[in-house]
């Protein structure tokens, strides 16, 4: 086992300054409230799409206070834009301590791989290596990138999706190694949600639908969430993956158990 450094103390999100991709969706705002609520100093917003920031900004103004958040209008996919972006959460909060790297999508294959897959590996390294150490106000940074159920197992919806959120968890568990800890105390985590009820499962292509309709899907509320990250914050391990689905409370993922067996049957 390596996760044992890291576990030593609990993080606490009081005064922390936050980094969230795809901060105006469905998730992304329950994330930002409970980030909030649990009396971090500050969150960036950075998202592709403006239309509502300024209306979620003075939301969260009139329920946290002036001057907690900080809206970065980016695609997560030009990344000269998402360090410009880093740095300008820095010199507004004077810190950043946690990245959560939740903008995905479903539709374009191109987009989905750019945007689930290789936008959370360039910003997890940049925030790993590069921010976090730099910038960090406590001992330890966070990584937290939002994968999916459907990164656990292959499910048969979404193929081309499904496949970045498999990326997703091996990157993360990989780069969440004690090895990488040691030299610069971030810590990197997945959260695998299950079906949420946001847009994202309404603007699904028409053959994706049809198949949903077809299995029935239940959808989960989007608030679970919220209590979700804060206690992987808390509560997580270096490397750990957990599993956020049909509104029950977050529970970590025993990949490694689940897994070993087989790396030792067909790779060792
Ligand atoms: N909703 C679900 O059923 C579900 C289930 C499992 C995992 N997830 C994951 O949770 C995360 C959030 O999903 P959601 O349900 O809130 O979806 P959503 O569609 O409600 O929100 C996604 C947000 O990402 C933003 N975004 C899209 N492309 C972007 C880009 N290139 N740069 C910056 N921002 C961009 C969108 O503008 C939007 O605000 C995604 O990674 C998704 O894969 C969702």
């Amino acid at each position: 086992m390596n996760y044992s450094a890291s576990f030593a103390t609990m993080f606490d999100v009081e005064g922390t300054v936050a980094i969230v991709t795809g901060a105006l969706g469905g998730i992304g705002r329950v994330l930002v409230r409970s980030l909030l609520t649990n009396k971090a100093k500050g969150v960036a917003l950075l998202d592709v799409n403006d239309t509502q920031a300024e209306e979620f900004q003075t939301s969260l103004e009139n329920e946290f206070g002036a001057n907690k958040t900080l809206f970065l209008k980016v695609d997560v996919t030009d990344f000269e834009k998402v360090k410009d972006a880093f740095q300008k959460c820095v010199d507004h909060f004077g810190n950043v301590d946690i990245v959560v790297n939740n903008a995905g999508i479903v539709g374009n294959i191109e987009m989905v791989i750019k945007i689930n897959l290789l936008a959370t590996i360039q910003i997890s390294n940049f925030a790993f290596f590069d921010f976090l150490p730099k910038y960090r106000k406590g001992k330890e940074g966070v990584i937290i990138n939002i994968a999916s159920v459907a990164g656990l197992y292959p499910i048969a919806l979404f193929p081309d999706y499904c496949a970045t959120k498999h990326g997703i968890v091996a990157y993360t568990q990989a780069l969440g190694s004690e090895s990488h800890y040691q030299n610069t105390q971030v810590k990197v985590m997945g959260l695998c949600p299950g079906a949420t009820d946001t847009e994202f499962s309404k603007n699904l292509p028409e053959y994706y639908q049809q198949f949903i309709n077809d299995i029935k899907l239940v959808y989960q509320s989007a608030e679970i969430l919220g209590n979700s990250l804060i206690k992987v914050l808390k509560e997580g391990n270096n490397g750990s993956i957990w599993i956020s689905k049909n509104n029950e409370p977050v529970y970590e993922f025993d990949y490694k158990s689940e897994t070993l067996p087989i790396l030792f049957k067909h790779v060792f």
